[in-house]
């Protein structure tokens, strides 16, 4: 009897956009489908698994028995992934998190002034999520895994490293072009200490179950 490769760990993901809000009608996202996050959970629940997704705005279905957290912003987000972190055993960051949002929100609609002139926007940080949760204590010593995602144009390899480095997570997931937003394929370079593996080309599902099984491997044993 082989017991199934994630039984008795709760993972925690993050997938899709971010919306930052301008104003009740408008607001800045980006082109992420959530379709690699949502393939991560559901193979961790196929690996046994309990699995919290926290997605952002997406038009996919639910993975069956998957719990599923719908946020809007960068900071719902951060604020739904750390209600969860402390249970968590694995974290996999796959969301595509808005770097920036609007330094202020408008509660009514912004009009054309009739001036011709255009408004200016003026920008905020968010908060990076994935380096914060690998600052943790838990993370820090172990106890919770954290996986980054990278999609870079160029230098893949490099700048893959690099971010592993600069979030501070044991493994960092290089997607491998071209432009995977929206794809229902793509191909992916695990950086970890000992070096990068390649996944070749395949259907996201058939990826996310052997990145959950790479992910597995490198848990510490209980
Ligand atoms: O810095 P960059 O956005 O390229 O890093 C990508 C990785 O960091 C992804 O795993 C993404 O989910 C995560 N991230 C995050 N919070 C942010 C920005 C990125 O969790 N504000």
């Amino acid at each position: 009897f082989q017991p199934k490769a994630l039984a008795g760990r709760h993972v925690l993901i993050t997938a899709g956009p971010t919306f930052e809000a301008i104003d009740p009608v408008r607001g800045l996202t980006n082109r992420s489908s959530g379709k690699m996050g949502f393939a991560l959970a559901r193979a961790a629940h196929e690996a046994g698994a309990q699995v919290t997704l926290v997605a952002g705005p997406v038009a996919l279905p639910t993975p069956r028995g998957v719990q599923r957290v719908d946020v809007v912003s960068a900071q719902d987000m951060q604020r739904a992934v750390l209600a969860s972190a402390d249970a968590a055993d694995v974290f996999i960051a796959a969301a595509a998190v808005a770097d920036w949002r609007p330094a202020s929100t408008s509660d009514q609609k912004i009009k054309k002034d009739g001036s011709g002139e255009a408004p200016t926007l003026a920008f905020v940080e968010n908060p990076d999520i994935l380096a914060g949760v690998a600052a943790s204590p838990r993370a820090r010593a172990g106890a919770l895994y954290c996986v980054g995602f990278a999609a870079e144009s160029h230098d893949l390899l490099a700048h893959a490293q690099a971010k592993r480095a600069r979030k501070g997570v044991p493994l960092l997931v290089g997607n491998i072009g071209p432009d995977t937003f929206g794809r229902d394929d793509n191909a992916l370079l695990l950086v970890d200490e000992a070096g990068s593996t390649e996944l070749p080309r395949a259907g996201k599902l058939a990826l996310a179950r052997q990145l959950v099984t790479e992910i597995a491997r490198r848990l510490p044993r209980r």
